[in-house]
């Protein structure tokens, strides 16, 4: 898997960093709130095992699974809902969980679904974003982790084809394994 690898963005000590100074600004901002974590499956998995647990304020979590990109990597621009979310969101601060923000077609969806299911507030927390690709422009995130270049990275949950998740550190692969 290793060998796969032509460079690597983000190690694993540098995405601790990232992970705990978002966990500690996460947790001054929901001092008293009803913090409600959204992971957006499957990608954000990892980010959101180890997010929720650099959190120190009292939170739940819950999933939910789209599904946006085809076997490839390129946005279809269809977002289709696989696995929708177990917790009434009334009276709840949503903070949806994203591996990474790209197109940000995915992410303007899913706040508009929750958005009408009466949430006290809704934010977004990405990994890593890629604001070169953006195609909905006024889509933000409250809370963002790294930059990434025009680039496709797998790793720390984000895959290639449902490979590479599970790599510790974002990487690019080389360019005959995206060929293949
Ligand atoms: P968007 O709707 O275009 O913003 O796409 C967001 C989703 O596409 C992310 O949650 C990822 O699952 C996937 N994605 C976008 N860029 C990458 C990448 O560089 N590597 C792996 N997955 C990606
Ligand atoms: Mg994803």
């Amino acid at each position: 898997m290793i060998n796969s690898i032509k460079k690597t963005y983000y190690s694993e000590e540098q995405l601790a960093d990232i992970v705990s100074s978002l966990g500690k600004q996460i947790s001054e901002d929901y001092k008293g709130k009803n913090l409600l974590l959204v992971s957006v499956l499957k990608g954000s998995v990892i980010f959101m095992a180890d997010l929720m647990r650099a959190i120190t304020v009292p939170c739940e979590i819950d999933f939910m699974c789209v599904s946006s990109y085809q076997n490839g990597t390129k946005s279809s621009g269809v977002v289709k809902i696989i696995k929708d979310l177990d917790i009434n969101l009334e009276g709840k601060d949503v903070l949806i969980v994203e591996d990474i923000l790209d197109s940000g077609r995915t992410l303007s969806y899913l706040k508009t679904i929750i958005e009408g299911r009466n949430p006290n507030s809704i934010k977004i927390c990405t990994l890593l974003d890629k604001p070169e690709r953006r195609v909905v422009p006024d889509l933000v995130a409250d809370y963002s982790g790294a930059e990434v270049p025009d680039e496709f990275v797998v790793g720390y949950g984000l895959d290639y084809d449902e490979k590479y998740r599970n790599l510790p550190y974002i990487g690019v692969l080389k360019e005959e394994i995206y060929s293949e």
